[in-house]
């Protein structure tokens, strides 16, 4: 069985770990260190620099650099490097292909198969550019696992035997989650999950930053948001500051001849003090609370139930957090064990588990839960934009979950059966994550004709949506796929709607944007005089963004003219 490592893709760091003789052991890198800065830059003479050296080179050509990548995953924002926009998916690869590099040099082996941990609060979308991260970084992707429960499984690998609710706090660089888990004889359950995609260390460094910031504006007059080497200068002063407060009462920043008034240098020279800080803080803190009210509720725990709270995360190490969870909770919460390196070590982890490097009789069994709910739009006849849950957010996977529909027009032949993933009663508030349509519905009155659909969601994160029409027993079906190499598909009805939004990655799409629009609307607005062409126009318009998507503009141009003979003839 091939080598798997574990892999923690962290928002300000990332680290690697293998199982040896059945315990995890970090990886180290080029500079021989666990930890990697999570940065990406283009050197002066135009190469890729990884780590620690895109780090520094952050200081002095931020416009070349890239940090914090992790938080752009999934939002459909390019990252601007030096003249060029990068998509998060390719810097995120350019790291993945750093710790497989290193990896293999360090293991003496070409290391090719990897789990992947990522915030248990990232939806399928980001899951999926996770996956095609490391797809890119040439990594087979075994498994993506939850960070939280990946933290949980270093922590329940030392204690197999304890029974217990342990509830995982994990605030990091950008993100924060918390999971209630049970323990009881070798069995890991999740039980909940839930957190903040938007919350982690960044956020306190940005209110040290808008502290300076105004204080410099306040005694210079100067404003220092509009430089992008001075904001970098200042981040980097904050972040430090904030460190030093972890375990001082107070720091002084200087930042020399950080601005010119006229000719003359001017300077941040100023003390925070960590009470100070803390009090800036607090209403960051405050956010954590909900999500940790949430997952007791969806758990059916109360705080007096809670074992035992155990920190993961860089930002743990602030003392205000162990403060405020204890205040909050009632609960003093323990430090993992090395808070740096709980999430790789659980990867690697589940990574042994799946090679075989570890044994079956020492390994956890675990569940895992679906962090999001999951369900298709509806309409009740008036309104044609409500959400129908099939699978609710906390539910354990593995799971199939099903429901009947009815058709809502009279004589309606086909359904689109759209796919969202959120909590929203308003199905387009919530993320679409996939479509497919079911035809040949015999033509009825409405509500006559039960349609079935069924929702199948496995550990591995792979949703598979069915559409069956109950008296002929003829079904559609979707797999929302987020282990699939995306390149791979070759039936279009298998490409997932935000797959095929990837046509906009290619600047040469710009020039069929015009003619996507106005398929998009006409279709959406039912301007089509029947059902074939509509059909038609779909296919074609999948065709087209395909063509996009493998950048073959002849063949773009081609479907483009059919889709405009259409429209003519359409009238559009
Ligand atoms: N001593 C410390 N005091 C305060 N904050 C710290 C300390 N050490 C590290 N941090 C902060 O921890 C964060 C990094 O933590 P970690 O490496 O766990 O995050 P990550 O895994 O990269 O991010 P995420 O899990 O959110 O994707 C940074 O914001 C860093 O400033
Ligand atoms: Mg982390």
């Amino acid at each position: 069985m091939d080598t798997i490592i574990g892999i923690d893709l962290g928002t300000s760091t990332t680290e690697a770990a293998i199982i040896r003789n059945g315990k995890p052991e970090m990886i180290l890198n080029m500079d021989g260190e666990a930890i990697t800065p999570s940065a990406v830059g283009i050197d002066a003479s135009g190469n890729w620099v990884i780590g620690e050296k895109a780090r520094a080179q952050y200081l002095l050509s931020p416009e070349k650099t890239a940090i914090e990548v992790k938080r752009k995953i999934g939002t459909g924002d390019l990252i601007p490097l030096g003249n060029q926009r990068y998509n998060p998916v390719d810097l995120s690869a350019r790291l993945l292909e750093y710790v497989k590099h290193y990896a293999s040099e360090s293991l003496g082996e070409e290391v090719t198969h990897a789990v992947i941990s990522v915030p248990a609060y990232f939806n399928d979308i980001q899951r999926q550019c996770v996956v095609r991260a490391g797809v890119q970084a040439g990594f087979t992707v075994d498994r993506i696992l939850n960070e939280p429960t990946a933290a949980a499984l270093s922590y329940g690998l030392e204690h197999m035997d304890d029974e217990s609710h342990i509830l995982v706090y994990d605030l990091g660089g950008g993100t924060f989650d918390v999971t209630l888990l049970e323990m009881f004889s070798g069995v890991l359950e999740v039980k909940a999950s839930n957190g903040d995609n938007q919350l982690g260390g960044k956020d306190f460094d940005q209110k040290l930053m808008d502290h300076i910031f105004t204080a410099f504006r306040q005694k210079t007059g100067v404003d220092l948001t509009s430089d992008k080497a001075a904001m970098a200068r200042v981040k980097d002063a904050a972040e430090k500051c904030k460190k030093a407060l972890s375990s001082e009462d107070e720091y002084h920043i200087v930042l020399p001849a950080i601005a010119m008034k006229g000719s003359k240098p001017l300077a941040v020279d100023m003390t925070v003090t960590a009470e100070e800080f803390e009090a800036m803080s607090a209403p960051l803190l405050e956010r954590t609370h909900s999500p940790i009210d949430i997952v007791l509720e969806d758990s059916g725990i109360d705080f007096s139930q809670i074992d035992k709270i155990i920190l993961v995360g860089g930002s743990t190490r602030m003392p205000m957090v162990a403060r405020d969870i204890e205040k909050y909770t009632g609960i003093r919460p323990v430090l993992a064990v090395n808070p740096d390196y709980a999430v790789a070590e659980g990867a690697a982890i589940q990574a042994g588990i799946i090679s075989g490097a570890i044994e079956p009789e020492d390994s956890l069994v675990m569940t895992d839960v679906c962090p999001y709910s999951l369900g298709i739009k509806v309409s009740n006849g008036f309104d044609h934009d409500l959400m129908s849950f099939l699978i609710p957010r906390n539910t354990t996977i593995p799971v199939t979950r099903s429901n009947t529909y009815y058709t809502f027009r009279d004589y309606q032949t086909d359904v689109d059966v759209v796919v969202y993933q959120g909590e929203s009663d308003v199905a387009s508030s919530n993320h679409l994550i996939g479509d497919f349509r079911l035809s040949g519905i015999p033509s009825k009155r409405q509500g006559e004709e039960p349609l079935l659909v069924s929702f199948t969601y496995n550990l591995n994160g792979i949703l598979e949506v069915k559409a069956t029409i109950q008296s002929t027993g003829k079904d559609a079906s979707i797999e929302i796929n987020m282990m699939d190499n995306p390149s791979s598909g070759e039936d279009t009805h298998d490409y997932g709607t935000m797959d095929l939004e990837k046509w906009k990655d290619n600047p040469a799409g710009r020039e069929f944007r015009s003619t996507i629009r106005n398929v998009e609307r006409a279709l959406d607005r039912d301007l089509i005089s029947d059902i074939d062409t509509e059909d038609e126009l779909t296919d074609l318009l999948t065709d087209l963004k395909e063509a996009i998507i493998d950048n073959d503009l002849d063949e773009a141009r081609d479907i483009e003219q059919e889709i405009l003979d259409i429209l003519e003839e359409e009238d559009i």
